[in-house]
């Protein structure tokens, strides 16, 4: 790669899982598997080349009114990961956070994510953020109730510490694959000054390469945060 400069917190909209697995005339399902598998490769480089905090968009709010059946699968690929296969996430030594209403989600499911916060809460070198039943208007409500049952004034300050990434930097650049041009509802309060960059590619097929070409196209753009820069 170029010498660029690195965002420090990268999210990520990883979409596209279905129409890859239809495209290969398989189960959306099985386009869910291989995309949870190129999320950790694509995580596991991103961290590789000095990314410190890392975003995923896995389930959204209203992801969960799709047809019972690939809500099902879904959640069994949940189980699988942050049960069975938690060696997985361990792997990538960083901390992982799990971010969003995850009361919907079975009970044991909702364990098994705790432990894993438990047992990577020390590690500092990195941050996962697994955004499950995730919704950046719900998270808003959310903080706005906070607040108000907390008696305390919203402003700017008390709303960025009661949201789901309280304390953390806004991501520097949020990449979405799968060809759409939208945020659905993901970090809309954090993204307010994110660059963003789409990819056509469906997401179990974004490479470790995409990775660096996204990175190195934020590296070259000009972050003016409503400012003026002197030619
Ligand atoms: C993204 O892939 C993963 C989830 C939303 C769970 P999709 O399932 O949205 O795949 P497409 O967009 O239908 O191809
Ligand atoms: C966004 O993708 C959510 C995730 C990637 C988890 P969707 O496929 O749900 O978004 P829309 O429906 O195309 O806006
Ligand atoms: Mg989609």
């Amino acid at each position: 790669m170029k010498r660029i400069k690195l965002p420090a917190h990268i999210a990520v909209i990883m979409d596209g899982n279905g129409r890859w697995a239809r495209r290969r005339f398989r189960p959306r399902a099985y386009g869910h598997r291989m995309g949870v598998q190129n999320m950790f490769k694509i995580c596991g480089h991103a961290f590789n080349l000095g990314v410190r905090i890392v975003t995923v968009f896995a389930l959204s709010a209203e992801n969960l009114s799709r047809p019972k059946e690939e809500v099902d699968e879904l959640f069994e690929l949940f189980r699988s990961y942050f049960s069975k296969k938690r060696e997985r996430m361990y792997e990538l030594n960083v901390k992982i956070c799990v971010l969003g209403d995850i009361s919907v989600l079975p009970a044991d499911i909702q364990d098994s994510i705790g432990e894993i916060e438990r047992a990577t809460a020390h590690l500092t070198s990195g941050l996962l953020n697994i955004c499950v039943n995730y919704g950046a208007r719900q998270e808003l409500v959310r903080a706005v109730n906070k607040a108000v049952a907390l008696g305390r004034v919203v402003d700017e300050n008390s709303l960025e510490s009661m949201v789901y990434t309280a304390g953390l930097p806004d991501p520097d650049l949020i990449i979405r694959t799968g060809g759409e041009i939208r945020l659905s509802n993901f970090l809309l309060y954090q993204a307010a000054y994110s660059e963003l960059y789409f990819s056509g590619k469906m997401w179990p097929e974004f490479s470790k390469r995409d990775l660096e070409k996204a990175i190195e196209n934020y590296s070259a753009r000009d972050r003016r945060y409503g400012n003026v820069r002197e030619e």
